[in-house]
């Protein structure tokens, strides 16, 4: 059952991280809906060695320490992806540090990757590794590591055996200097030494901000490409507030994500998808809010999409939606599949 429009008013009226925590917790409790249709043939894609039965997935932040991989996917979701995490535990930074904007279907976050820690993620991820189903681990590095791309080596080493893929995150505002590591010479470096950690196969995709200047895009580009990358995940949040038009916590320090991001995250996504030439598969996240918006990724170059906003605005619901509205586009183009329609805006 779908509690959600139940909750939605308290959860409205509460502090964004305490409202999320609840969250996490009813569906722990199994409160959370199930979707009881198997997605139609249209929506199933292949990427990195992977089938996806349908191309949405929870984007990285919304279940950071793994407690709930397992309700997004009975959610309808196709793919869910777990973290960010870091070796150590971390408390991130003092609150409140997320804030909703909420006539703008927009939120701005300076958590600064708060999780329990690799062991913690570990041991929820072992206890649900039968359970199947695709579950990407997001890692990333502790605020005072000494070697910050060690910190991403032993994320590798720690969860090679259970993470369907790995998301490598350089992209958050809220570490500083972390977006450092998107420069050509460092993101080489960094990406060389994380290929290196690796001992099977599991495809490895970077993680990268909307806010980059056209030179670090054709880095990154050529970076991917050179490295023979899994895939890139466009994109992380914003520091820009362009789109903002209102809202009494515009001004707060943070990462801003939904709406107002959708038309400048896309943007990029579709630069990159043409800097790679549709070689490298890219995963389109940053405002998705409709089947319109899925589908407007899709074509723009993504092969899978991820979101996390909207959901807080939306509730579960919005997961069939977008996969019905999907169906309903592709079929009004034309297209059999989510691959044929990958990309076909992009010049
Ligand atoms: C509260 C919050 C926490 C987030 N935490 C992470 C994180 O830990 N790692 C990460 O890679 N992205 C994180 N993100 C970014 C999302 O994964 C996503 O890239 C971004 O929000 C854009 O998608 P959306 O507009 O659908 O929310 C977070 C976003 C929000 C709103």
């Amino acid at each position: 059952m779908n509690f959600f429009p139940l909750v939605r008013p308290v959860l409205g009226l509460i502090d964004g991280e305490r409202a999320h925590r609840l969250t996490l917790i009813g569906l722990r409790l199994g409160f959370g809906p199930t979707d009881h249709e198997s997605d139609p043939v249209a929506l199933g894609i292949d990427r990195f060695g992977l089938h996806f039965t349908n191309p949405l997935g929870i984007a990285a932040g919304f279940d950071k320490n793994g407690e709930v991989p397992d309700a997004m996917l009975a959610m309808g979701m196709g793919f869910a992806e777990v973290g960010t995490v870091t070796p150590r535990p971390q408390a991130g930074n003092p609150r409140p540090r997320i804030f909703r904007l909420t006539d703008e279907g927009a939120v701005i976050n300076r958590l600064g990757f708060n999780n329990e820690g690799h062991a913690s993620l570990r041991r929820r991820l072992e206890a649900r590794k039968n359970r199947g189903g695709i579950v990407g681990v997001n890692i990333g590095a502790n605020k005072d590591a000494a070697d910050r791309m060690a910190d991403y080596e032993l994320g590798i080493r720690t969860f090679e055996d259970l993470a369907s893929y790995f998301t490598v995150n350089i992209s958050s505002p809220n570490t500083p200097g972390l977006r450092a590591l998107q420069g050509r010479g460092e993101l080489e470096a960094l990406m060389v030494r994380v290929l290196k950690a690796r001992t099977g196969n599991v495809p490895i995709l970077l993680k990268i901000a909307p806010d980059l200047t056209e030179a670090d895009r054709a880095d990154i580009a050529a970076v991917a490409l050179d490295l023979k990358l899994d895939g890139l995940i466009v994109s992380n949040t914003t520091i820009e507030r362009e789109g903002l038009v209102s809202g009494v916590h515009a001004k707060e320090t943070g990462g801003l994500s939904g709406k107002p991001l959708f038309a400048m995250s896309t943007k990029v996504l579709a630069d990159i998808y043409r800097l790679t030439g549709g070689k490298v598969p890219l995963v389109g996240v940053g405002g998705i809010a409709s089947g319109a918006d899925a589908y407007t990724k899709i074509r723009s170059g993504a092969s899978l999409i991820q979101l996390y906003s909207a959901l807080t605005y939306q509730g579960p619901a919005l997961v069939t939606r977008i996969k019905r509205e999907l169906v309903e586009s592709l079929k009004r183009d034309g297209f059999a599949r989510v691959e044929d329609a990958v990309g076909v805006d992009v010049k």
